[in-house]
């Protein structure tokens, strides 16, 4: 905030926002990355449950959508828990997903198909199943095994309280005491998110050692990358120190009181001095880079093509974002300013100048995205009052999203962000603007923060929800059967890919021809410079080739009046109707050649 981004003289200048990547650039800077959830995207077998086989049937769906890659959730052994994010066994699959020949066969058919495959890799905790966590419950205090978990006394008396104030990101205490062999209560362990996902400690070379095998054996299955889940959580303060700020995780709204207090003295110091304000110690430690540059050096001893890492780093600001994809780290990280950023022009357009000027500055591209499995999807977000906070899931009596205006603000928002230079990550079932389910019954609902604050954030199911691919079938297609591990809300079946496979307007052919331009104008590698009508309550830049042969102008309108372009514009993709004399009305999007 604060800094001037959208000056006149940049505007009439074309003063470059981004310089444009040569067109042999590795496959990474410009892919559009679809994130499959495992769970939810198909079911082959009727259990209601996503799984393996049932994604390899459907991937050329994904080729025909016109992706470059695939991220999928985590498949790997689990008591779910957490979705899988609790993972037993890394080196597995859940049998409720498939088996190794199923991912290998899923691997096989999508390289066939021209489509990269990226994994979760979950490296911050195990789950409390995982045979090592065990292996530590056994052993006791000051134990080998205990030293791979961040076991320590509590304090008071008897050891009756938690060794420090740290809460859990899904609400409740972030320590569990356990029992030790003989029935006496003994240590406790420290877990940022449920109790069953034990935080490893990394200061344990055993850790380190167990992760590179771990990435060695997905490379050697042929993997093209990783999804690094908390990837700013792997190192914790020195002392483990209590910590009475916000956790600024998953969520956008931090209501806590402490929030709302001004920062002291010496906190003002410190944002002044280092742009940020006091950081969490179990956030963002500089600790976590070291463990970066280990798994980029051994990613790049692979046969290529080059496999790559993408961090999901909730840090802010996006210079300190910008280290974690220094050019001997991280290929990649989430963009989550650009997410959170509320229908605002020029909120918009700062966050988009501060995109590309940090991570330029350390030559790496920048990565858009919009919705994934953890926030409200964007369909329903972009419908909601842009003046409060994105709440962590919406239920049935809170005020409701207007779908309309969600979805046509949505499909602008997708065709900005398809429209600007890097790399982009889709969320299944986006594609067919779809909405958040908001009114699932509580008694469905799995998500641990719903259960861990006793309804009070209402957590992730309703993006979870089964994709539906046709609308007059058992569970809308999913699967064979009409079982579905969350219900699908009524409206979805007017959503489903077969009521909008080749119908002209629908959000399905909208992203497929806006994926489709895309590539065949490489706009993912262009160079962005903001457009003189770039200002108020419009969004407009150039993205050109680097030599120039082609230039794509991108508009969309989020004001209250139509918009005119420029004399000699030729409106290729627009993402709603334009006014019977050619203008950008409010909240639509439009790709012209000039
Ligand atoms: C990441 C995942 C989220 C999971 C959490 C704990 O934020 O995206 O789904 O619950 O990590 O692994
Ligand atoms: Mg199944």
């Amino acid at each position: 905030m604060g800094q001037v981004t959208r000056t006149t003289s940049d505007t009439q200048s074309h003063k470059p926002l981004h310089i444009a990547d040569p067109a042999d650039a590795p496959w990474w800077r410009d892919a559009v990355i679809y994130q499959i959830y495992p769970r939810s995207w198909a079911d082959s077998d009727g259990d209601g449950i996503g799984d393996l086989p049932g994604i390899t049937a459907r991937l050329p769906y994904l080729r025909d959508l016109g992706v470059d890659a695939i991220w999928l959730s985590p498949f790997y052994v689990s008591p779910m828990h957490d979705a899988g994010y609790d993972v037993a066994d890394y080196r597995n699959i859940d049998p409720l997903f498939g088996s190794l020949g199923d991912s290998d066969e899923l691997i096989a058919t999508a390289h066939e198909l021209g489509l990269k495959v990226i994994v979760d890799l979950v490296p911050n905790h195990s789950s409390s199943d995982h045979e090592w966590f065990k292996e530590a419950l056994a052993a006791g205090p000051g134990s080998t095994e205990r030293g791979r978990y961040i076991f320590r006394e509590g304090k008071g008396e008897h050891g009756e309280e938690p060794p420090n104030n740290w809460p859990s990101v899904f609400g409740g205490d972030g320590w569990t005491r356990v029992v030790e062999a003989d029935g006496t209560p003994g240590e406790w362990y420290l877990h940022i998110f449920d109790t069953t996902q034990p935080d490893y400690d990394w200061t344990n070379p055993d850790v380190g050692d167990e992760f590179a095998s771990i990435l060695e054996f997905w490379c050697n299955r042929g993997v093209d990358g990783f999804r690094v889940d908390v990837a700013h959580g792997l190192v914790k303060e020195e002392g483990l120190p209590d910590w009475d700020g916000p956790l600024q995780m998953l969520d956008a709204t931090d209501t806590s009181a402490e929030a709302a207090l001004p920062p002291t003295e010496d906190e003002s110091a410190r944002i002044h001095e280092t742009g940020h304000g006091p950081r969490p110690p179990m956030w963002d430690q500089e600790g976590v880079h070291e463990i970066y540059r280990r798994w980029r050096s051994l990613l790049d001893e692979q046969p290529s093509p080059q496999r790559i890492l993408c961090a999901e780093a909730w840090v802010k600001p996006e210079s300190q974002l910008a280290r974690y994809v220094r050019s001997d780290e991280m290929h990649q990280a989430f963009n989550f300013d650009f997410l959170d950023t509320h229908w605002d022009a020029e909120r918009l357009c700062e966050v988009i100048t501060t995109s590309f000027r940090e991570n330029d500055a350390v030559g790496a591209p920048t990565t858009w995205v919009l919705s994934n499995h953890d926030v409200v999807r964007h369909a329903s977000r972009l419908g909601l009052d842009q003046s409060l906070p994105r709440p962590n899931g919406i239920a049935a009596d809170q005020a409701q999203p207007d779908a309309d205006l969600g979805l046509r603000r949505a499909r602008a928002a997708t065709m900005l962000m398809l429209g600007l230079p890097g790399s982009a990550y889709l969320y299944q079932g986006e594609e067919l603007g779809l909405p958040e389910s908001t009114d699932m019954p509580h008694e469905s609902r799995q998500d641990p923060t719903f259960h861990r604050t006793e309804g009070k954030h209402i957590g992730r199911d309703g993006c979870r929800v089964p994709i539906p691919w046709v609308r007059d079938a058992p569970s809308l297609g999913f699967g064979p059967g009409d079982a579905t591990w969350l219900p699908q809300p009524d409206s979805y079946g007017a959503y489903a890919v077969d009521q909008q496979a080749g119908v002209a307007g629908s959000t399905l052919e909208l992203y497929r021809s806006m994926l489709a331009a895309r590539r065949a104008d490489r706009l993912g590698l262009g160079s962005a410079s903001w457009h003189e009508l770039s200002s108020g309550d419009v969004v407009a830049f150039v993205n050109a080739s680097a030599d120039g042969s082609r230039e794509t102008l991108v508009v969309v309108n989020l004001g209250a009046e139509p918009v005119s372009l420029p004399e000699g514009a030729t409106v290729t993709h627009w993402s709603g109707d334009l006014t019977a004399d050619g203008l950008v009305p409010t909240d639509i999007a439009v790709w012209a050649t000039v």
